[in-house]
Formats: C-alpha cells, sequence, structure tokens
C-alpha cells in the first residue's frame, strides 16, 4: 500500500482507539473522525439512547453510515466502534480506504481502562463486564485479525508509543 491518506483504528472497547487517535492526529497533523461520535451526531441523541429505543440493528445501520462518511476525507485518523467489524461490508470499506489497526489488549486491561473513564456501553452493561467482553472478543478476534493491516498489543505501551509505531508501520 502506498502512503495511505486515512488510517482507521479498529478493537474492543477500552483497546485505546480515542486516545491513539488524538496522539496520532497530533503526530501527523491529521483530523480525528470517530464513528461513534458522528452516530450520536447524526442521530441528536446518545448511543445508549438509540439501543434502548431503536435497537442494535438500528444502530449498526447508523453505523455504517457514519463510517462511510468518515471514510470520504483524506488526512484522517477513524476511531471505529467496537463493533464496525461485524459487517462485512463495513469491513471491506474499511480495507479499501484505510490503513487498518486493530489495537487489542488483555481483556483485565481494557477493563481497567473503561472503568478509569466510565462511559455508558449498552453491550457491556450487567454485573460481569469482563465476561462479556471475553465473548465479543472470542466472536470478533477473526474479524479484527480479517480487517486488520496490522495488530499491536496496547498493554505495555503509552498511547504515544503505540501512535509512533503506527507511523512506522504505514
Ligand atoms: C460497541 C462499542 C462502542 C459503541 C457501541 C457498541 C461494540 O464503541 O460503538 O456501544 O459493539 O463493541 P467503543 O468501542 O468506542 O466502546
Amino acid at each position: 500500500m502506498s502512503m495511505p491518506e486515512i488510517i482507521a483504528l479498529v478493537g474492543l472497547s477500552g483497546g485505546g482507539k480515542s486516545t491513539v487517535a488524538r496522539h496520532l492526529a497530533a503526530r501527523l497533523g491529521w483530523r480525528v473522525c470517530d464513528t461513534d461520535g458522528l452516530v450520536e451526531q447524526m442521530a441528536g441523541r446518545t448511543i445508549p439512547a438509540i439501543f434502548a429505543d431503536e435497537g442494535e440493528g438500528a444502530f449498526r445501520e447508523r453505523e455504517t453510515v457514519a463510517l462511510m462518511a468518515a471514510l470520504t476525507e483524506p488526512n484522517t485518523i477513524v476511531a471505529t466502534g467496537g463493533g464496525i467489524v461485524l459487517r462485512d461490508r463495513n469491513r471491506a470499506l474499511l480495507r479499501e480506504k484505510a490503513f487498518v489497526v486493530w489495537l487489542d489488549a488483555p481483556t483485565d486491561v481494557l477493563i481497567a481502562r473503561l472503568r478509569a473513564h466510565d462511559e455508558e456501553r449498552p453491550l457491556l452493561a450487567g454485573d460481569d463486564p469482563a465476561a462479556r467482553l471475553e465473548t465479543l472478543r472470542a466472536q470478533r478476534a477473526a474479524l479484527y485479525r480479517d480487517v486488520a493491516h496490522v495488530t499491536i498489543d496496547t498493554s505495555e505501551a503509552a498511547p504515544e508509543d503505540v501512535a509512533e509505531r503506527i507511523v512506522g508501520a504505514l
């Protein structure tokens, strides 16, 4: 691949997509587009409200629309929602338009980061978010592997170092 104009970050919640996206954008002088944020902006409501009122299917539909919009402008870091890889169409779009990086970490690290931020995630609601994340990992690992050009374990590195490794991999 020649020097890509779009970098997309994929992976489970807590993998560091939003944080690394900010560092990468600062490093390259690019903008960040976050599909969750775009879904909320386009819908005029929060993701938990969309899940509660419209269901996951409607959220996924909105997410694909947001992804297509996010992938239109060059010099963009796209931070995706964890379930973006579920649709074949989304994976094809990502592969076609972006250099795709899977940001992974062991589940306990993901959980610790999510606790620190305390944002509501409908798919992780309940008593045992670690078990939910394990289930999502089992369902999605092959999809992340399939879509990603490179995989980075973010558990041992600071976000700016992860960003630097991505720049090195371009
Ligand atoms: C989801 C992850 C969330 C958000 C939605 C669904 C998922 O994004 O898109 O709650 O299916 O894993 P983050 O990965 O930014 O938490």
